[in-house]
């Protein structure tokens, strides 16, 4: 037999549920950052991504190599704090790549106002090590 009361109660639970599920989808968005110094203070979630996803592995290194602990969870990381010196080296290193791109390979600027078509990277340099050192033995050769 049709029952039009039960109907009607499961769409509105069904209703509900669907209002939950936006609820939380957009209190997963992550923060806007709070601390840009070099990048552009517009910069979109999936570039800031792509840009500390390439620092990472450049470095050969995880997020926490420049970014400090939350005070109140030391197992969150706290990416606005300038906490550890490695992230302010960081943004001293994106600063000389850029003049170093800028000056002796004239690169433009893109539209997001990051270089575009970098000449040299962190990687040219780093090649996946957070301390690219000189290597003797190269040097004699
Ligand atoms: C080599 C150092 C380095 C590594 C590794 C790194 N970051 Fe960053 N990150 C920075 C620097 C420097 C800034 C600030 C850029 C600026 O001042 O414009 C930053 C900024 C951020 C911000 C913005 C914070 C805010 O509120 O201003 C987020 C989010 C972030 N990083 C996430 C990550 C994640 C996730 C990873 C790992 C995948 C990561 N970072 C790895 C150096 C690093
Ligand atoms: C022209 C070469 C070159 C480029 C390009 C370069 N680096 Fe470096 N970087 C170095 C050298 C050399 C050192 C080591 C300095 C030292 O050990 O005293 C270093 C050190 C660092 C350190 C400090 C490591 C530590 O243990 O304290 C960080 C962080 C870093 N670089 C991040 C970057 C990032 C991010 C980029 C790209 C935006 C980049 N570097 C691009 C040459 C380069």
């Amino acid at each position: 037999m049709f029952k039009p009361k039960i109907l009607i109660f499961t769409l509105f639970i069904a209703a509900v549920a669907a209002m939950g599920a936006t609820a939380d989808y957009q209190q997963a968005a992550p923060p806007a950052p709070k601390n840009l110094k070099v990048l552009p203070k517009n910069i979109s979630h999936e570039e800031l991504d792509h840009v500390m996803d390439g620092w990472k592995t450049a470095l050969g290194v995880k997020c926490n190599f420049c970014h400090a602990a939350s005070d109140d969870n030391p197992k969150k990381l706290n990416f606005a704090s300038d906490a550890k010196p490695e992230k302010e080296m960081a943004r001293k290193m994106y600063l000389m790549a850029n003049k170093i791109n800028k000056k002796y390979f004239h690169t433009k600027k893109g539209e997001n106002g990051m270089t575009a078509m970098a000449a040299i990277n962190c990687n040219t340099c780093h090649h996946g090590e957070a301390h690219p050192e000189i290597s003797e033995e190269k040097m004699m050769k």
